[in-house]
């Protein structure tokens, strides 16, 4: 691994000791294991971006989740060399953009971040989007297999793919995701593609599981029920949304650029949403996304 390039307000943080891990593990279909709770950094600029993946590992995260397109990749790996928590301990995830899909260039892609982040592997890495205008994610998918066979990176999925494109992948390489990484939040459960990953083993990881923070939102009617729920448990409208997912098995990345809501972000593993919270939260549904279709981007 790099050296921290520069050292700065990480300063600090170099021989800091890290708190025990905070999130359990989820066992993936391929027999390694991924941390439930991970930090996301997409929309955290690239300067802030290595003494905030240090904060949280000294908080007790464990993952952190970046991509090409957040352009971050080098600063992540700079906060997770500055923690000093030992590499096999901690989970980094990485994604190839919709530019980069090709046997060829999909490896090229991955060995570009992999040198831009300093770091000797990553645990994670996954086709972004499946692009299916352009028709090259199944050839993408072929340069993670054989990235993966290398020792590269330990773990290959995917990222937006709806049933239709996972079940592509299998029929035309015969090799299943260990994830499918999607838009999940209250307003969009995704259970059709909770159904078809689950059936083919793969884990489903929530990104924006708090809808981008609107379900947040003051005024707003999901603000009013999970803060009824939250004074209940003695805890805060982000606590239970976040719980919502952890609570049903998904692998959550919430993202925040303050310490202390990293820190509150994290606080979800010691206590537990009844059914009638479940239920409420389930009144939240509407379907909509705060981002793309799968079928409609790239
Ligand atoms: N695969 C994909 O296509 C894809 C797409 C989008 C995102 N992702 C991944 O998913 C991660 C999370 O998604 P996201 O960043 O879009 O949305 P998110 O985590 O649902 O929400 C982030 C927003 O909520 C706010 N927030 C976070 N914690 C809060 C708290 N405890 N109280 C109040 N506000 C809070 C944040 O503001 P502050 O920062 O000001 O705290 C930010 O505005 C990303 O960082 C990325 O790693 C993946």
């Amino acid at each position: 691994m790099h050296a921290v390039r520069s050292l700065g307000t990480l300063r600090n943080t170099v021989c800091m000791t890290a708190a025990e891990p905070l999130a359990p593990r989820i066992t993936l279909s391929d027999g390694t294991s991924i941390p439930q709770l991970g930090l996301g950094v997409y929309k955290v600029p690239a300067e802030q971006t290595a003494e905030l993946v240090a904060g949280a590992i000294e908080l007790g995260y464990r993952h952190v989740d970046t991509a090409a397109l957040y352009r971050n990749e080098a600063e992540v790996g700079e906060g997770v060399c500055a923690s000093g928590v030992p590499r096999d301990e901690l989970y980094v995830t990485s994604k190839v953009w919709n530019d980069r899909h090709g046997v060829d260039e999909t490896r090229a892609a991955f060995l570009d971040a992999l040198d831009a982040s300093g770091l000797d592997y990553f645990d994670l890495y996954l086709i972004h989007w499946p692009a299916p205008r352009q028709d090259r994610y199944v050839e993408a998918w072929k340069a993670l297999i054989g990235l993966r066979e290398q020792g590269l990176v330990r773990s290959i999925g995917v990222s937006n793919f709806e049933p239709h494109h996972l079940q592509r992948l299998v029929d035309e390489t015969g090799v299943a995701p260990v994830v499918d990484q999607v838009e999940l939040h209250p307003w969009l459960p995704q259970r059709d593609v909770r159904a078809a990953a689950s059936a083919m083993g793969a884990a489903v990881e929530s990104w924006s599981p708090l809808a981008r923070g609107r379900v947040l939102e003051a005024g707003s009617r999901d603000r009013e029920v999970l803060s009824n729920i939250a004074a209940r448990h003695d805890k805060t409208p982000a606590q239970v949304a976040l719980r919502w997912h952890v609570q049903q098995g998904l692998i959550v990345i919430p993202k925040s650029t303050s310490l202390k809501r990293v820190a509150e972000n994290a606080d979800i593993f010691d206590f537990e949403l009844t059914a009638t919270d479940m239920a409420e939260i389930a009144q939240l549904e509407t379907g909509e996304r705060t981002g793309r279709h799968p079928d409609d981007l790239g």
